[in-house]
């Protein structure tokens, strides 16, 4: 059966995505921000992932059985009180435009409710016969947290915590309370590690019952003028951090930066200054989810877990949940935010069917992938210069061991917001000064903002404190005592990192990159950080690199088998 997945409405939501899922094998499943080069692509559908993901499979719409969407809109709508505009054929002419999408018939369209599809975008690619699946994010149709059990390929919902209590929408309005704007709970996460927490205040979370409750805030809360709550919803979080905080809010506006040539978030004060409320909000979230953590395993005997949603994103909770003694196994789907409805959409129902699901190999790289010579065609008509080493990945490892900045570009894109070696920046990890670099010179963000590693899975348990293969970069994990002066550019704060283990299996390429590095620096690793320039979508396409890497400031990049060095 052929699943097309997707997320993503025009004129509304965010990380529009397409996942297409063929007799229970994810063959595509691209983000459309990448496309659009817009992070998050609020308020788009996902046209250029789809024609993307049918182009890949050499596929048209005709060919597609069914299209699932990864939320349940019309209850969404129908719960406050608003019509749903469509019948099944116009929202399916509202997703996907025949002008853009030429069929002969329509297929199936089947929404499916939000936080079953997070729940089936871990569950179905874990390979775990039986799992707690723990779901939280903002806010599904009318919960904010699911607590979900999987077995025999089915995935019953136990127990929901009120939109009201969001912990997503919680930690949002903390991020914009110190003025990092909205949807920047990665960068609230990197701050957190800075502080020091004050247990007292968030104490209106109360945890003397099953999981946990918010005094201050109605679980009733819901809009009437909106179809989801999510301004009521941080509003009323907003509220009650200003009572509790201690220090005002810290306003964000826009300044035009003539250096990138582009408005850039500016604040009134340095949003570090904020770093105690910042490590006080990730406590109680940490503390929180613990409780869920307790909640769900007091209703079902596995002790595998599973987390998606974007709290999903959350690496330190991550990381803890990974050390909970009672924990035995932690999969965290890498796509924890909404792009991961789309392929947990498509799941659901290719498992509906009755296809048995392929589990993830440890590689994300659905995207697009270019020919090589499409590549150097385009290098070519660029005019710019460039070399065809025997072995790229020896080339770039004598770049990294002599301290140079390299983008990587090779083969298919990863989904997901973490670039795991297709489309990269990698540097040596030894030297604090490369991570300054890197944060301040090239990505032009905050100084305290950490990196991570990438590293062979032969070479990490001399490295990472962790038994376990971490393929995805969304866990952290304490560094050896003897590796945080080798790897001083990843360490953060707290002498955790957020690793990458790559095999040669799933990746043969970065594999002998991070080998041939090895040989000459003796630690088979790279700091490994995103291909993009700060608030920027990922690089896709050979032409996004190469402006991209002229950009940035970069000294070298890689990009297929060709070698480009800045002068
Ligand atoms: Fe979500």
């Amino acid at each position: 059966m052929r699943v097309l997945g997707l997320n993503g409405w025009a004129g509304r939501g965010h990380d529009a995505a397409a996942a297409l899922v063929v007799d229970g094998r994810v063959i595509s499943f691209a983000e459309e921000e990448r496309f659009v080069r817009a992070k998050h692509a609020y308020g788009r559908a996902p046209v250029h992932a789809v024609a993307a993901a049918l182009h890949r499979a050499g596929l048209t719409l005709d060919d597609i059985d069914v299209v699932g969407f990864g939320w349940d809109t019309p209850a969404l709508h129908r719960d406050r009180g608003q019509p749903w505009p469509y019948d099944e054929k116009g929202a399916l002419e509202a997703l996907l435009p025949r002008a853009l999408f030429p069929r002969t018939r329509d297929p199936r369209l089947e929404f499916v409710p939000h936080h079953l599809a997070h729940a089936a975008s871990a569950y179905h690619v874990s390979g775990d016969p039986e799992a707690a699946v723990l779901v939280i994010d903002g806010q599904g149709e009318n919960e904010s947290a699911s607590l979900a059990v999987g077995r025999a390929g089915a995935i019953s919902v136990l127990e929901t915590v009120p939109v009201s209590w969001s912990l997503g929408y919680f930690y949002d309005a903390v991020g914009r309370y110190i003025g990092l704007g909205r949807d920047q709970a990665g960068k609230l996460m990197g701050l957190a590690a800075y502080g020091t927490v004050r247990e007292d205040m968030f104490d209106a979370f109360r945890f003397d019952g099953p999981g946990y409750r918010v005094d201050s805030i109605d679980p009733g809360l819901r809009s009437d003028r909106s179809i989801d709550d999510s301004a009521e919803s941080v509003d009323a979080w907003l509220q009650h951090v200003e009572k509790v905080a201690g220090m005002p809010a810290n306003p964000a506006s826009s300044r035009y930066d003539p250096a990138s040539a582009r408005y850039v978030p500016h604040t009134r004060h340095d949003p570090f200054t904020y770093k105690d409320l910042a490590a006080s909000a990730q406590h109680v979230l940490e503390r929180a989810v613990h409780a869920l953590v307790d909640q769900l395993f007091a209703l079902t005997p596995s002790r595998v877990l599973h987390v998606a949603g974007g709290v999903g994103f959350n690496a330190s909770l991550n990381g803890l949940l990974l050390r909970r003694p009672d924990v035995e196994r932690l999969f965290v789907q890498p796509v924890a935010g909404d792009a991961g409805v789309a392929l947990g959409a498509a799941l659901h129902l290719a498992h509906r069917h009755g296809d048995a699901i392929a589990p993830f190999s440890g590689s994300l790289a659905f995207g697009s992938a270019f020919e090589d010579q499409d590549i150097r065609d385009g290098l070519d008509s660029a005019g710019v210069s460039y070399e065809e080493p025997a072995d790229i990945a020896a080339s770039v490892a004598d770049l990294v061991a002599a301290d140079r900045i390299v983008g990587w570009f090779q083969g298919a894109g990863e989904v997901g917001p973490r670039a795991l070696g297709h489309r990269s920046i990698v540097a040596n990890p030894a030297l604090a000064a490369t991570r300054d670099r890197i944060n301040l010179r090239i990505k032009r963000r905050e100084g305290w903002r950490p990196l991570a590693p990438s590293m062979t899975v032969e070479g990490h348990g001399e490295l990472i404190d962790s038994a376990a293969e971490l393929p995805y970069m969304v866990v952290t994990t304490p560094l050896r005592p003897s590796a945080v002066d080798r790897m001083a550019a990843v360490s953060h704060q707290d002498r955790t990192t957020r690793p990458q283990t790559v095999s040669a299996g799933d990746d043969p390429l970065y594999h002998r990159l991070l080998d041939r590095v090895g040989d000459r620096t003796g630690v088979p690793a790279v700091l490994n950080t995103s291909f993009n320039g700060n608030d920027e979508p990922i690089v896709w396409a050979p032409a996004d690199a190469l402006r991209t890497f002229f950009r940035l400031g970069l000294d070298a990049m890689a990009i297929g088998p060709f070698l480009l060095r800045k002068k």
